[in-house]
């Protein structure tokens, strides 16, 4: 490929910008480790990668979190910003661009586009009546409220009657091409359920939506009316452009468009669905600007089967989990075992049993138990064959050649557990290969050749499964990489994307026998089951 070519590869990506009301907790550190995937896979592409992070540090909500922490609301963030910054570094994301809604430069995009928006003639001045949710930062229909007006997001809360002079921004004008949108670009909206709960919503009628507030300090102003402060979501869906600058760049669209616009893709939880594809795609149609490419929106997070949230006391402490088992184990743990799209269940015991199986056993074993035989029956040699040596019938050949293709595919469309479900199946066939291979007894009636072919085929399988498996372990990666002599550092992407990039380490057959092979050591220590009692 030559370089113009690889300059033409890019894509941008977002995790939602956080709200700092709050520590991080395990549903931001759910996306953010979903999207930091999918930028080591696009980066073993070749491709150049901006993935976006950020908090939200404006509206109402933080706006009262900082008063009952007696704070000004700046020295407030500024306090829980760095939260997110250590959680992200322990946890192994690798982001481009941190984006925060307090930044001088992000109010001046803000004010470019908002201007815009109002010479189209899509801002007008009117009265909103209605039910708030300040937890949601949003006007609840009657319909959707709970018993006592409680918010079905936020039971514990109740919602605030608001009547008071806001601007309006016209989104039933956008219905139409809204709906045209979806239909042309059915991947617009992914996964499939949640398309057709937008489209569903769509069709019932878009109404104007309020974008400023008057009760409302910590935000940015209406230019035209500083009586007026932003409604926090128009304010921070614009951020995800404010982070595309350039550090140094002056602040202003046309620089923040110039290179990664538009978007790739946004991943977001499904409570957030509307803002990302109702309001956010009639924004930017409004403002004459290119749309994402995609938003998808995952699911909910729940602990023992309840609901996670503050209120039931159920919450998991993403710092604490980390602390005691490590990034590559809670990374893979959340993104194996729970399809992305659905809601999904974290249990300790679980948690464990998946970890051991999979890490510690079946892929931790299976390299350990396979260099000892190399060791013993190869004198520590890599076995002098090669992948043509091989027929393609092997069975563990004939799953390797198509796996790379098949898990890109499942990493492309975020089916994560399946691009974890595939390459263990390369593992586990290897554990099974192995034993009906029996090298101990081959060895001992001398057929050294075949003794070598069947260690060559299993090595080989571990090396490919812990090279498609990187974007998630990329620890554990790197150390079976180190022990099969091939010194690549999964962390260091710029590197690995020259030193083993997915169109030659995703493919069979890549060892050779010049490796020095390293010596055998476990590659995920077993953890301790834990007892119910
Ligand atoms: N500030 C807005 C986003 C603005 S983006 C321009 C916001 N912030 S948030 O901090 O409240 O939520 C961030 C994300 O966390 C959302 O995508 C939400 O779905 C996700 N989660 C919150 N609780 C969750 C679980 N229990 N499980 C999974 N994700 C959850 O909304």
């Amino acid at each position: 490929m030559n370089r113009e070519n690889l300059k033409e590869k890019k894509f941008a990506l977002t995790t939602p910008l956080y709200y700092v009301n709050d520590l991080p907790h395990i549903g931001s550190a759910y996306t953010t480790m979903a999207a930091d995937v999918v930028a080591r896979l696009k980066r073993l592409m070749g491709y150049s990668v901006l993935l976006v992070t950020g908090t939200d540090e404006h509206g109402q909500k933080i706006e009262r979190s900082a008063a009952i922490k007696g704070l000004e609301p700046q020295e407030f963030c500024d306090q829980i910003v760095p939260n997110f910054i250590s959680l992200w570094k322990i946890l192994n994301i690798d982001y481009d661009s941190f984006s925060r809604t307090s930044a001088a430069r992000h109010e001046i995009i803000v004010k470019e586009f908002f201007q815009r928006v109002w010479e189209t003639g899509d801002i007008y001045l009117g009265q909103q009546k209605g039910w708030y949710c300040v937890s949601c930062e949003e006007f609840k229909e009657e319909r959707e409220l709970l018993e006592n007006n409680r918010c079905p997001i936020h039971p514990t809360k109740e919602v605030e009657w608001r009547d008071e002079e806001n601007y309006f921004f016209r989104l039933s004008k956008y219905q139409e091409k809204l709906l045209a949108l979806y239909a042309e670009k059915p991947d617009f909206i992914q996964p499939e359920s949640r398309r057709n709960e937008v489209l569903n919503f769509v069709k019932q009628g878009l109404q104007d939506f309020s974008i400023s507030r008057v009760n409302l300090d910590l935000g940015i102003r209406v230019p035209q009316n500083p009586k007026h402060t932003l409604y926090v979501w128009f304010d921070a869906l614009l951020a995800y452009i404010t982070a595309l600058l350039e550090p140094d760049a002056e602040p202003t669209l046309t620089n923040a468009l110039s290179k990664w616009y538009p978007i790739n893709l946004h991943l977001i939880g499904k409570d957030i669905l509307r803002f990302h594809a109702v309001y956010w795609p009639a924004m930017l149609m409004s403002g004459n600007l290119p749309l994402p490419h995609q938003v998808f929106g995952h699911g909910f997070l729940t602990k023992d089967g309840q609901k996670m949230g503050k209120s039931s006391g159920n919450t998991l402490d993403p710092v604490a989990l980390v602390e005691r088992y490590g990034a590559d184990a809670v990374r893979y743990y959340f993104l194996k075992e729970i399809e992305f799209g659905k809601d999904g269940d974290f249990n300790e015991v679980r948690f464990i049993n998946v970890l051991n199986a999979d890490l510690a056993n079946d892929l931790g074993n299976l390299l350990n138990r396979t260099l000892n035989m190399v060791k013993k029956y190869c004198d520590s040699n890599m076995p002098s064959v090669t992948s043509q040596d091989i027929p393609d019938t092997n069975p563990l050949k004939a799953i390797g050649l198509s796996l790379g293709e098949k898990v890109q595919y499942a990493y492309e469309t975020l089916a994560f557990n399946q691009a974890c479900e595939s390459t263990l199946a390369l593992v586990q066939a290897s554990n099974k290969y192995i034993d009906d291979q029996a090298p101990w007894s081959l060895y001992k009636q001398g057929q050294q050749r075949t003794v070598e072919e069947v260690l060559y085929v299993v090595l080989e399988s571990v090396r490919l499964a812990a090279y498609l498996l990187s974007p998630i372990t990329p620890g554990i990666s790197s150390e079976i990489y180190s022990q099969l002599g091939l010194a690549i550092d999964f962390n260091d992407q710029v590197k690995t994307a020259i030193a083993a990039p997915y169109d030659t380490h995703a493919q069979w057959g890549l060892l050779s026998s010049e490796q020095k092979l390293g010596t055998p050591q476990p590659v995920f220590k077993r953890l301790d089951p834990i007892k119910n009692d």
